[in-house]
């Protein structure tokens, strides 16, 4: 295995035990004899598929090229963004957005829980995401300015010019001719500025002034972009068994992407202008970029 594999099963180990360990505490139950199963039954099935953990990991990444020295106190808010990842999933899977019956390898939230559990279980996990952000023993210790800064990046990237704005445009936009600059607009918005969001988190907890973690934010976003045109192009060449999800959704909704707007040649060709923008504004940081290179090639060589 890869130096940098090594490195994102490590993370990703960490990330799934901490996720484990507050919902256990966080647990609850509570159901009626009527009911086959609890909201943290629905909410529990979605966090425990084996997601890749790419935006906690990425803050992870970042701070620790900032030299902050202590990883398990940085999960509560690493994990916290993917909360926020997992709800846009179950979300978007739903009959009224993608209408996908398979995520990381099986049936999607509604299909087990149906449509309206599914859509409440997303509702509390974005809400947990601040409960963690806002919570006493995982913010010890932290200057609270940073917390609060934190907030913002966060709620600021999942909200109205972030992952919501952009999934927005981007259902009510199926069968629809949009251009190239319009779908990259869309995947700004959702799913680049989560992607930011964690890359300025990381940045921000490690204390980094306001123009490394502006450097950072623009590395977030390209890595982001680089990201979704990848997800189009593994959803037009990938295969089910390894995507985990349904290959060829777009083209069953009628959605234009990069790769549809313009062509796989070109699409490459984009992916790679998109890293070059990222590795200039990691540059700009000052930090040692070694981890975060080869993080971007891992995930620009992924197949799932
Ligand atoms: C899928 O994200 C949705 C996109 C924004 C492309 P990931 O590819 O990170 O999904 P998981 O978490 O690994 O399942
Ligand atoms: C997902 O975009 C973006 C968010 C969930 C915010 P897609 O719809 O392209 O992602 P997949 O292919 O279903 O994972
Ligand atoms: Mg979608
Ligand atoms: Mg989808």
């Amino acid at each position: 295995m890869a130096n940098i594999e090594k490195y994102i099963e490590e993370n990703k180990n960490l990330i799934n035990d901490f996720i484990k360990t507050h919902f256990k505490k966080r647990a609850c139950n509570k159901k009626f004899p009527h009911n086959k199963f609890s909201l943290n039954d629905a909410i529990l099935y979605t966090l425990a598929t084996p997601g890749k953990r790419i935006r906690p990991i990425v803050l992870l990444i970042t701070a620790e090229s900032l030299g902050f020295p202590n990883k398990k106190r940085l999960l509560p808010f690493a994990s916290s963004i993917e909360l926020i990842h997992s709800y846009s999933l179950i979300h978007d899977d739903l009959p009224a957005m993608d209408n996908d019956n398979l995520r990381r390898g099986k049936p999607t939230n509604h299909i087990v829980f149906g449509e309206a559990s599914a859509i409440l279980a997303g509702d509390a996990l974005l809400a947990e995401a601040f409960v963690i952000l806002s919570d006493k023993e995982y913010t010890e210790g932290f200057d609270p300015k940073k917390i609060i800064e934190i907030i913002q990046e966060l709620s600021y990237a999942s909200g109205i010019n972030g992952l919501a704005g952009g999934q927005f445009l981007d259902v009510n936009s199926f069968g629809m001719p949009i251009d190239f600059e319009n779908i990259e607009y869309i995947n700004k918005n959702k799913t680049a500025s989560l992607i930011g969001a964690a890359c300025a988190m990381g940045a921000i907890l490690a204390g980094g002034d306001g123009g490394i973690v502006d450097n950072f934010k623009k590395f977030g976003l390209y890595l982001g972009l680089a990201f979704q045109t990848i997800d189009d192009i593994l959803g037009i060449t990938g295969n089910k068994g390894i995507l985990g999800k349904t290959a060829g959704i777009d083209k069953a909704n009628n959605k234009c992407t990069v790769a549809s707007s313009i062509g796989l040649e070109k699409t490459y060709e984009l992916i790679n202008e998109y890293n070059e923008k990222a590795l200039r504004y990691l540059s700009r940081t000052g930090v040692i970029p070694d981890t975060l290179t080869e993080f971007t090639c891992y995930l620009t060589n992924r197949i799932n």
